[in-house]
């Protein structure tokens, strides 16, 4: 059985032919216009869910875990916020809640099969307001009336942002912004 299915992951292909280029020279020196421009087109190339990422977390004691979640919003870089600031949301009493209240670090990760793109997002997470975490909530599709108290919205300040493009010929591309 292990053996079959050894076999059987072995021949499953890693990425499509046909994938598009990117060359890094021309790449903004701005990660989040250049994640913009990765979003656009995977909207346009009909990628299901381009909004949903991973996001890793680890409690103090460095036990690790992560989960999908769904981009809220990427507020641009400002003073002391160089590479953007990425809205996620949860409940603060969830796993992730509590392991980013005792460890504030955390990596993102989106990955957008059809076009061999994979990009990693690494830093801190920050509590957002109150007001900002109940806005959210209600501008959930669907919502109902009722408050959630426990709702947050959190934002990560990327120290690192690296941009992944495969290639046919398996010389992938790789683009790291650090701080
Ligand atoms: C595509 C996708 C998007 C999701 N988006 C969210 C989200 O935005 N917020 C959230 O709290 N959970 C979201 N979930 C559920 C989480 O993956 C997870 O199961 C839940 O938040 C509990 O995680 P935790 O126990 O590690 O804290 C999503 C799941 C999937 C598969």
């Amino acid at each position: 059985m292990s053996d079959s299915l050894r076999r059987r992951l072995r021949v499953l292909p890693d990425f499509p032919d046909l994938l598009p280029a990117f060359d890094p020279v021309l790449a903004p020196s701005d990660p989040v216009e250049l994640f913009l421009n990765w979003f656009e087109h995977a909207l346009a190339a009909g990628v299901l869910q381009p909004h949903a990422f991973s996001l890793a977390t680890a409690t103090a004691e460095s036990a690790v875990s992560s989960r999908m979640l769904i981009l809220k919003n990427i507020e641009p870089a400002a003073a002391g916020v160089d590479f953007g600031a990425w809205q996620f949301a949860s409940t603060r009493g969830s796993r992730k809640g509590r392991e980013l209240a005792s460890n504030p670090q955390a990596a993102m990760n989106f990955y957008w099969a059809t076009l061999g793109r994979q990009v990693r997002v690494v830093g801190e997470v920050f509590l957002l307001s109150a007001e900002a975490s109940a806005l959210d909530w209600e501008e959930r599709p669907g919502a109902d009336s009722q408050a959630n108290p426990e709702w947050q919205l959190y934002a990560l300040h990327p120290t690192e942002v690296e941009f992944w493009q495969a290639s046919s010929d398996r010389h992938h591309i790789r683009h790291r912004y650090d701080r």
